[in-house]
């Protein structure tokens, strides 16, 4: 199945005599480009690498590589012409499952599809389909089995972090990769952090792992507590993670948190006050909602009310937009620093 083609490449030339200690000290450091063959010139060999290398001299040469076809093409002859137009190419990774989108039309080839897909991406051990959206008070959406081992459970790999997900049983999105990567960069050493709707603990263990830090993982759903306890044992972290089981609105204690991460951007709306009376000074709110472009000013002002009502003063330092959620409505952030 795997091909092989010529293509242009950056190489870093060395002498022969150096080539194995060079290609090892390159692929420690992600230099090199996987899958490209060395080319021998002479007394030299070529070296295929991803971006420059400083402290060799660099030459562009023609290089056998690898190639992988991809999913379409292994399609082609199974499908026709318009049903290969109607197949989505990109899906999610969680761990070694990949969850795909199959359009109604494609209903009939959808096992075909998972196959193919299967077969071009050796990693991928378990094709699931979503059926329909995430929905209800645990975010929770159906899946199908479409092909490879039947199970939903994974370990998935984030920021060094190992994550126990089971895709059936507990919300886990790998989109918000970056977004719990930027929030849990702001915690410091001896912070106090309660994450209100944890799931399976993503925010939680990266911003343990960040610094010595204390961190309540709040979930309603016993899968997700079971899951964060799992990944708490596969992962070594600075600081220390209780995962609770509860409803953040009855288990939030008062006045305790430096930080508290609100990622139920449907419903924390109505836990805006239960995440004011559980911050202490200089306290930073990460308040997830969704919203159409024009009502986040509202959103803001909806927050600083909701801070008046916990009875502390609060100031917005930060609105991003996190991610499109549908047609003319986004997820965002709202960073909000308690004053007194
Ligand atoms: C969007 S998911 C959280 C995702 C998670 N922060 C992450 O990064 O993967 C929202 C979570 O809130 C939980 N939840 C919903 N209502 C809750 C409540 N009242 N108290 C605690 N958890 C709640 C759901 O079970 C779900 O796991």
């Amino acid at each position: 199945m795997i091909q092989e083609s010529e293509r242009e490449a950056l190489c870093v030339r060395v002498p022969l005599r150096e080539t194995e200690r060079v290609r090892r000290w390159l692929a420690e450091r992600g230099l090199l480009l996987r899958g490209c063959s060395i080319l021998r010139e002479g007394r030299h060999a070529l070296i295929p690498v991803s971006g420059e290398v400083e402290g060799y001299p660099l030459v562009i040469a023609k290089v056998r590589c690898r190639r992988n076809p991809g999913m379409l093409e292994v399609l082609e002859g199974v499908l026709d012409r318009q049903e290969l137009e109607l197949v989505r190419r990109s899906f999610d990774i969680v761990g070694d499952i990949a969850v795909v989108e199959v359009p109604e039309e494609l209903e009939h080839r959808r096992r075909e599809i998972a196959e193919a897909l299967l077969r071009v991406n050796p990693h991928v051990r378990v094709v699931l389909r979503k059926l329909g959206a995430v929905e209800g008070e645990l975010r929770l959406r159906r899946l199908e089995h479409l092909a490879g081992e039947r199970r939903t459970w994974t370990v998935h790999r984030e920021h060094g972090i190992r994550l126990w997900v089971d895709l059936a049983k507990v919300y886990f999105s790998p989109r918000l990769a970056y977004e719990r990567r930027r929030v849990a960069e702001q915690v410091r050493e001896g912070e106090r952090v309660v994450d209100m709707f944890a799931g399976a603990g993503g925010f939680a263990l990266l911003m343990a792992r960040q610094a010595d830090a204390s961190v309540l993982a709040i979930d309603l759903n016993p899968h997700a507590v079971r899951c964060i306890r799992k990944s708490l044992s596969m992962n070594r972290l600075r600081g220390r993670v209780y995962p609770v089981l509860g409803d953040a609105a009855t288990v939030t204690p008062e006045r305790w948190a430096s930080r508290v991460v609100m990622n139920l951007p449907m419903g924390s709306r109505a836990f805006l006050k239960t995440a004011f009376r559980a911050i202490r000074e200089r306290g930073v709110v990460h308040y997830y909602t969704t919203a159409a472009e024009g009502e986040v000013t509202g959103r803001v002002d909806e927050a600083l009310e909701a801070a008046q009502r916990a009875g502390v003063e609060a100031e917005p330092l930060l609105v991003r937009r996190v991610r499109s959620y549908a047609p003319g409505r986004a997820h965002y952030v709202i960073e909000l620093l308690v004053r007194a």
